[in-house]
């Protein structure tokens, strides 16, 4: 049962079906081209795109506007201290920015930054830095039974620092949940195994904490040790273990924009401000406006109750129960934010090379006025990765009914399986890991 009800409405309209096709046609065939007000549910993505709580809308009134010193920043000091534990935090206009921040101070040319498996924008910012990023996830696939497919693989870790000198190592990432590898958890106790190895390389531990309540909630679901703890407290310890967080608060701080670096060291600290006022804006503000800090301090302390962690997680399950019934295979079970279809099996006719991935999120929009994203060969070129489609559920924003019309679509898409033809790529920019933002593709 949803945990809240609607205060305000924002209309939505599928456009007919004739115009879903011009859509494409002029979208070359990429749905981040799309207009936004063409799209019937919008599944691009979770970040900044949730519903805000009227306490949330409320605090933004008492923004402070103040260019330093603003009360605002002190709220949000306050809560992220309360919320996840750190007092020192350095605030940037959205999770890229707080990543610019802190791996432009950690890393320098020639390094290594392992991590379990790195979001596209960490490792854009570890390569901008000079640094090479390597994926250390453990090896799963969709059929292991594994609680925390997640995980971080710390013999990866052990062996990247034989290979390439533990002194060229400045940084252990762990992303949690695992946004790469289908938003799946990541256990505390596979957490305290990153601390150790952290320690043993002397590399300094950073958790991208974008998702972080939704890794609570799985933590207190699967983990033993805790399932009699409550969320807020869980997301405090898994926190715990961390040198420094970058954080998304278009995630879990609920808001629409915003984000911050956590560090506990005083000369980080220093340091991270400096690059910040120099990328961000003034260490009170870091790109953001008074109000937005304020959204940030109240959606961090929400993100943890468990009412509203409860109904998110579970929603985002309920929409992969509903497509398996529907025959649409996902990666299973399903993560925090998003489910994950495999586009391959579903459609196999379509050879890697015609992007199956973009060929079913394109024919989900024509369907039902659906928008997904492509996670697969398209948007990582010549990567030897499985061909997924990410549905994301923005934060309290649909109901049951909108996720009956996803899985619907689906079986309309699966009906026309044998006419779909794959795509090419007609138009695409210089930088290939941006690739998928703007490439425009067609029919072959
Ligand atoms: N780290 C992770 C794990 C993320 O998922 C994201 C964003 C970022 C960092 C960067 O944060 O967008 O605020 O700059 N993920 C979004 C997504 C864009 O759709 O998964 P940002």
């Amino acid at each position: 049962m949803r945990a809240y009800r609607a205060k305000v409405v924002e209309p939505i309209h599928l456009p007919d079906r004739d115009e879903r096709e011009a859509n494409l046609e002029s979208a070359g065939y990429n749905v981040f081209n799309l207009d936004a007000e063409d799209v019937f549910i919008d599944l691009l993505t979770d970040s900044g795109t949730g519903t805000m709580s009227d306490e949330q809308w409320a605090a933004m009134m008492r923004g402070d506007e103040a260019y330093a010193g603003s009360d605002s920043f002190k709220r949000l000091q306050e809560s992220v201290d309360d919320v996840m534990g750190f007092e020192k935090i350095v605030p940037a206009h959205q999770g890229r920015g707080a990543e610019n921040v802190l791996y432009g101070v950690l890393i320098s040319e020639g390094d290594y930054v392992p991590n379990n498996t790195h979001f596209d924008t960490t490792r854009a910012h570890i390569v901008n830095n000079g640094g090479k990023p390597v994926d250390c996830p453990i090896d799963v696939d969709a059929e292991d039974e594994e609680s925390f497919k997640g995980n971080l693989d710390p013999d990866k870790v052990r062996e990247l620092a034989d290979n390439v000198g533990a002194e060229n190592i400045p940084a252990l990432v762990v992303t949690i949940t695992n946004n790469s590898m289908a938003g799946q958890p990541v256990s505390v106790e596979n957490i305290r195994e990153a601390r150790d190895v952290a320690d043993e390389i002397d590399a300094t531990f950073v958790i991208d904490a974008c998702r972080f309540a939704e890794n609570a909630y799985f933590v207190q679901q699967r983990e033993d040790e805790f399932s009699d703890a409550s969320v807020a407290d869980i997301a405090r310890e898994e926190l715990s273990y961390a040198d420094a967080i970058v954080m998304s608060g278009k995630k879990d701080a609920l808001s629409n924009i915003g984000g911050f670096v956590g560090v506990r060291d005083e000369s980080l600290f220093e340091a991270t401000k400096q690059r910040g006022i120099l990328y961000e804006g003034f260490t009170t503000y870091g790109g953001l406006a008074g109000r937005d800090l304020e959204a940030m301090a109240v959606g961090l302390r929400e993100a943890v109750t468990e009412s509203y962690i409860e109904d998110r997680v579970e929603q985002v399950a309920e929409l992969g129960d509903l497509l398996q019934e529907a025959g649409v295979p996902i990666f299973a079970p399903t993560g925090g934010h998003a489910v994950y279809v495999d586009a391959e099996e579903f459609l196999p006719e379509i050879p890697r090379e015609e992007f199956p991935g973009q060929v079913l999120t394109c024919e989900l929009y024509r369907e039902g006025g659906v928008r997904g994203v492509e996670l697969g060969e398209f948007a990582f070129p010549g990567e030897d990765r499985p061909q997924l489609v990410r549905l994301c559920l923005p934060r309290r924003s649909y109901f049951r009914d909108h996720l009956v019309h996803i899985a619907e679509s689906f079986e309309k898409v699966a009906e026309r399986r044998d006419e779909l033809t794959g795509l090419e790529v007609v138009a695409e920019p210089e930088m290939e890991e941006l690739r998928h933002f703007s490439a425009e593709l067609e029919p072959v």
